[in-house]
């Protein structure tokens, strides 16, 4: 297993996204029902988050339900709900000793009132914390988040306080959930699922992608550092030639 030691702390990604999956697969495998992945898969989120702020991340994005999964059975849709309500109010404490702040980005309205309540409260108590940033992505899709940033910016130009002509990438992202926050440098899926399912789309337009084997409820903080290290070994040139990113490498150190 991948040390902790081993990662460079001077190269961390500031931002880390994860598409948590597998957790149906895993409690199938144990005979059980599908709920049982979920709540294991809390156990994963835990061990995570304080994986990321131990190594100083400063933000950590997780896919926890999509505009998509609202067509799930009604059982599932509810079980998730009642596992979220639960998990926020009962890991605030824990949010607030290792100083991390919750955030959330999604379609939020469109969640059942006792979720939208208790992210707030915690949004609201962890909003002054400094260290990591934990994103919720809920009840969240790219396209959902493409449309509603268009939608805006079409009423501003009805409105005359923007003009099509100067709408550029600066602008655009202003609209977008993400609005505060640097792209994901690496996006990690789990499960052995090689598809984006509607996440971060435009966002990760450079990030570094990363997938795993391990079922999300097996996902401990080790197998993060063995992304970043991953991450680590890789090249990343932006459209540019290696010898482009050696000489700008060499110009700013
Ligand atoms: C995908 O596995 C997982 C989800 C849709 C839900 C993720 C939710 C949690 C890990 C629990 C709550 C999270 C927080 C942040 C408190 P899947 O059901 O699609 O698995 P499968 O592909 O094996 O069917």
């Amino acid at each position: 297993m991948i040390q902790k030691e081993n990662i460079d702390k001077t190269r961390l990604p500031k931002h880390i996204a994860i598409i948590m999956d597998g957790n149906g697969r895993w409690a199938k495998k144990r005979g059980n029902q599908r709920v049982f992945g979920h709540k294991n898969g809390v156990k994963a989120v835990r061990d995570t988050v304080e994986g990321a702020a131990e190594l100083g991340l400063k933000y950590l994005t997780l896919y926890a339900f999509s505009t998509e999964n609202w067509k799930r059975p009604r059982t599932e849709i509810d079980a998730l709900m009642s596992l979220l309500v639960a998990t926020i109010h009962k890991e605030t404490k824990t949010l607030m000793d290792n100083d991390v702040r919750l955030l959330a980005i999604g379609d939020l309205e469109t969640l059942p009132k006792n979720v939208a309540t208790q992210l707030s409260k915690t949004i609201e108590l962890t909003s002054q914390n400094k260290g990591l940033s934990l994103v919720l992505a809920l009840s969240y899709s790219s396209r959902w988040e493409i449309i509603q940033a268009v939608k805006a910016i079409a009423l501003k130009i009805e409105q005359g306080e923007i003009q099509a002509k100067n709408i550029d990438k600066c602008i655009f992202e202003q609209y977008l959930n993400t609005q505060n926050f640097p792209d994901p440098e690496l996006l990690i899926r789990t499960s052995g699922e090689y598809r984006l399912s509607n996440f971060l789309l435009w966002q990760i337009a450079y990030t570094e992608l990363y997938f795993t084997n391990t079922l999300w409820p097996d996902f401990r903080r080790e197998h993060l550092f063995e992304a970043i290290l991953d991450y680590q070994c890789r090249e990343r040139r932006f459209g540019q030639t290696s010898e482009q990113m050696s000489e700008s490498i060499n110009v700013n150190s």
